[in-house]
């Protein structure tokens, strides 16, 4: 393989290991097929090929990927879902819908990169047994929809895809989808009914487990963007080998997307756990704005339960068993930690507040993506969801009474866990979080903190700037 060089300024930071963003901002780069072939690229396609589908399977269990759309959970493991001797179609679906917000790296692949996807997806569909896939493109992408699907006429032309693929028997075909645009597209079961041409309701589970009855009721197979990318190194470098890179059950390496009071917000890849919490805020992201000191992290997508930068943590960090207390800055970023750390490392959305942020506006804020992106199906979410972004918009607007922060929180627990779909807990646990953490906070800022401790001018003028700008979204 060729040397990489990066465009100026956008060099990958000393403390980056570059796998899946390799080609991402390089000198003389382009999504072309060319450029992938004149890299090596498909030649773990042709690698792939002359194993047997199964074989493939038990590489990736070896490598101990986890999908790296959310949950985490193992990626050969759930291939090995898909039941031998099915006699329905199998499909693959690719999960290019990145809603989370504070997410921002698949997009990133396909538009710089699209045929490091097409390679691991078609390694994916011969392990799987599927001959047609789908990438499903939120709507707001329109330029990597049109990337994808000139890498697609490419692989084609090529002899990557179509039939017969490197004169093999094996035959398989990608569609592109695009999405019409909301939150709940991103979820696998959301993501299926949208695909079959229906409104994105989330099915029940069980019995609907996509790799039991995923779409048109067939077997199906749904993973993230840069999951699907893992695959191809995994069959270059063999899975025990990729097993070396990170940490043991958290290999590999992963994309964060820093966003928030850092210095230098961007997207960096990392070796799992390897790095902790304090690198790469402090030395990967240029520390805190000027003057200013971290308070808050929400470490993975809004989703994520937030964590507060002056706790300490009593858990256990891979490869030690023994638990001990750590400081914020000492976590290291692996999905085992983070989940011991009450949050969870989701989809790599690393979102920083300091402490010029105010958590009622932040929660709110929150709050008013999940009251707007609810599917509307079950109760519990479709009004808690509602009823908690009107109550944080009253305590932003300095309104609420403390009996409405014990509403709140009340409200988030009857939805946690009473949901057809995982959404219910992404909107519960960021208010069950922040109440948590900041109680004394959101309390100041009720009435009767508010009389305890006027505000000085310039929180005041903060004040009925949020009210006005509350009662403006509030606008039918
Ligand atoms: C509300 C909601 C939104 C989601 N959005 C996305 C998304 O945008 N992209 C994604 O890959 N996974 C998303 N997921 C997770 C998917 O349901 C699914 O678990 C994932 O695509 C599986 O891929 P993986 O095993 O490779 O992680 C979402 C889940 C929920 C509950
Ligand atoms: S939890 Fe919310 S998003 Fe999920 S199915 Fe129920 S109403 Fe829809």
């Amino acid at each position: 393989m060729a040397k990489v060089t990066y465009i100026k300024g956008k060099e990958p930071h000393k403390l980056e290991k570059r796998l899946i963003f390799r080609n991402v901002d390089r000198k003389g780069w382009d999504p072309s097929i060319s450029k992938y072939l004149s890299d090596g690229g498909y030649k773990a396609l042709r690698k792939a090929l002359r194993k047997k589908p199964a074989e493939i399977t038990d590489e990736v269990k070896r490598s101990g990927l986890r999908g790296r759309g959310g949950a985490g959970f193992p990626t050969g493991v759930k291939w090995g879902f898909i039941q031998p001797g099915n006699k329905k179609p199998v499909y693959l679906i690719c999960n290019c819908d990145e809603s989370e917000p504070g997410t921002f790296k698949d997009r990133y692949i396909v538009h710089q990169d699209p045929h490091q996807l097409i390679e691991g997806m078609v390694i994916s569909c011969f392990a799987v047994g599927a001959e047609i896939a789908y990438i499903y493109i939120r709507e707001e992408f329109p330029e990597a929809a049109r990337i994808v699907e000139n890498a697609i006429k490419e692989a084609t032309k090529e002899g990557f895809l179509g039939k017969n693929i490197c004169g093999t028997k094996f035959n398989c075909e990608f569609y592109v989808h695009r999405g019409a645009g909301a939150y709940i597209c991103g979820e696998e079961t959301g993501l299926i009914e949208s695909l079959e041409g229906k409104r994105p309701y989330p099915r029940i589970k069980p019995p609907y487990f996509p790799a039991a009855m995923g779409l048109y009721m067939c077997p199906t197979i749904v993973n993230n963007v840069e999951t699907l990318c893992h695959v191809k190194h995994i069959i270059e470098m063999g899975g025990e080998k990729y097993a070396d890179i990170g940490m043991p059950r958290n290999t590999g390496t992963r994309i964060l997307c820093v966003s928030g009071d850092v210095q230098k917000p961007g997207y960096y890849e990392v070796e799992v756990g390897k790095m902790t919490m304090g690198e790469l805020l402090n030395d990967v992201c240029g520390g805190p704005l000027k003057g200013r000191k971290f308070k808050a992290v929400i470490p993975g997508g809004s989703s994520a339960k937030i964590l507060r930068c002056s706790d300490t943590y009593n858990v256990a960090c891979p490869p030690e068993t023994e638990k001990r207390d750590i400081s914020f800055e000492e976590i290291p970023l692996d999905f085992d930690t983070m989940a011991a750390c009450g949050s969870m490392a989701g989809s790599g959305g690393v979102i920083v507040m300091d402490d010029s942020r105010r958590m009622s506006w932040v929660l709110n804020n929150i709050n008013e993506f999940y009251a707007h992106e609810s599917c509307g199906q079950c109760t519990p979410c479709r009004e808690g969801s509602t009823w908690m972004k009107k109550i944080t918009a009253r305590l932003v607007a300095g309104e609420a009474s403390p009996d409405d922060l014990d509403t709140l929180e009340s409200v988030a627990y009857q939805i946690d866990g009473r949901t057809i779909c995982a959404f219910g807990e992404a909107c519960a646990w960021p208010v069950e979080s922040m109440i948590e953490k900041f109680r004394d906070e959101l309390l100041a800022e009720t009435v009767e903190g508010n009389a305890h401790s006027p505000r000085n001018a310039e929180q005041e003028a903060q004040r009925r700037y949020l009210k006005d700008a509350v009662a403006y979204a509030d606008k039918p």
